[in-house]
């Protein structure tokens, strides 16, 4: 029979951005995950939001954020309500604050999936339970727990280490670039000059990495992007939302994650990719295959990476 640790907390009420956690609270969040992990594999039982119930609101389709986000409040004894935009249309049925105050009075928390970071916000803002942002157009907090938590799996430890991102300056592009600076990563960011991550978040990550020790890198020279990196992480092309914007696929083009990319980074480099991925556009279907294993442990990751963010919300 082994101890269960105790879930760390967070000063923040709401997980929204990844910005306004520490390294200490960051950290503290994937030492948890890797212990719920554990003890899920071992089919020992945690489940400390016994009786709560949380509402989760997805704008955008989903596969692995409703999907480990409804067995993780499963497994943590809490009851999902899923709900669909046709039910609460966020921001127009009724004000963003309404629907905010009436949740509060049922529920324990509230996920929510969609555009607009500013309804996010203002969500936070109204709503008297944690709000737990699981993607927006800027940002994507939840995902970067999984990927941190896979590349401290395979590597230990995230000092002297460098991950490369290639592709769209997107709401992955921003919330890597928080994670990254927040544990002590180094991280370039490769992209096409018209497709930098917003210099907001850029200015951020650079603040937080004068603290950790960081290197923040934001090029169009791919090669020296690549170069050295202990994780190689791609992304789709076209976000969810900008289908329409198919002109992209030409100047992401020499972006695309293959051998040769791979050729010039660290020997032993992992891939991730925080999925779905389009094989032959952002990665080559060769390289996802001979990475597949690591990228199915991020996606795996994304359960436990939540469930600790949950139990530490509940318990702050
Ligand atoms: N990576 C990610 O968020 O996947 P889904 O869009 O399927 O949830």
């Amino acid at each position: 029979m082994s101890t269960t640790a105790s879930a760390p907390t967070l000063k923040s009420k709401h997980f929204l951005t990844l910005g306004d956690v520490s390294q200490e609270e960051l950290m503290g969040l994937l030492s948890f995950a890797a212990h719920l992990k554990d003890l899920r594999k071992r089919g020992e039982v945690y489940a400390p939001l016994q009786g709560k119930s949380v509402a989760m609101y997805f704008e955008k389709p989903s596969n692995r954020t409703r999907v480990s986000f409804e067995v993780g409040l499963n497994d943590l004894g809490a009851h999902p309500i899923f709900l669909r935009k046709e039910e609460i249309n966020l921001g127009v049925r009724e004000t963003i604050a309404d629907t905010a105050r009436t949740l509060s009075r049922y529920v324990d928390s509230i996920i929510i999936r969609t555009f607009d970071q500013g309804e996010v916000e203002e969500l936070a803002h109204y709503a008297t339970v944690p709000v737990i942002n699981a993607l927006t157009d800027q940002y994507h907090p939840c995902q970067i727990v999984a990927d941190l938590l896979t590349f401290k799996e395979k590597f230990g430890d995230f000092k002297g280490k460098k991950l490369c991102y290639l592709g769209d300056g997107n709401n992955m592009a921003h919330s890597l670039l928080l994670g990254c600076a927040t544990v002590g990563m180094s991280i370039s960011i490769g992209c096409p000059p018209d497709y930098i991550p917003l210099p907001k978040i850029v200015e951020k990550a650079k603040a937080i990495a004068k603290e950790t020790g960081a290197e923040i890198e934001v090029t169009d020279r791919i090669t020296h992007a690549v170069e050295g990196a202990h994780a190689v992480y791609t992304d789709v092309w076209v976000s969810m939302g900008q289908e329409s914007t198919s002109s992209k696929y030409d100047v992401f083009q020499d972006y695309q994650v293959n051998k040769e990319i791979m050729g010039k980074a660290d020997p032993n480099a992992i891939v991730l990719h925080c999925l779905p991925a389009h094989r032959g556009e952002e990665i080559c279907g060769n390289v996802f295959e001979e990475h597949a294993e690591t990228i199915f442990d991020q996606a795996e990751n994304r359960l436990h990476g939540q469930k600790a963010v949950l139990a530490a919300l509940f318990k702050s």
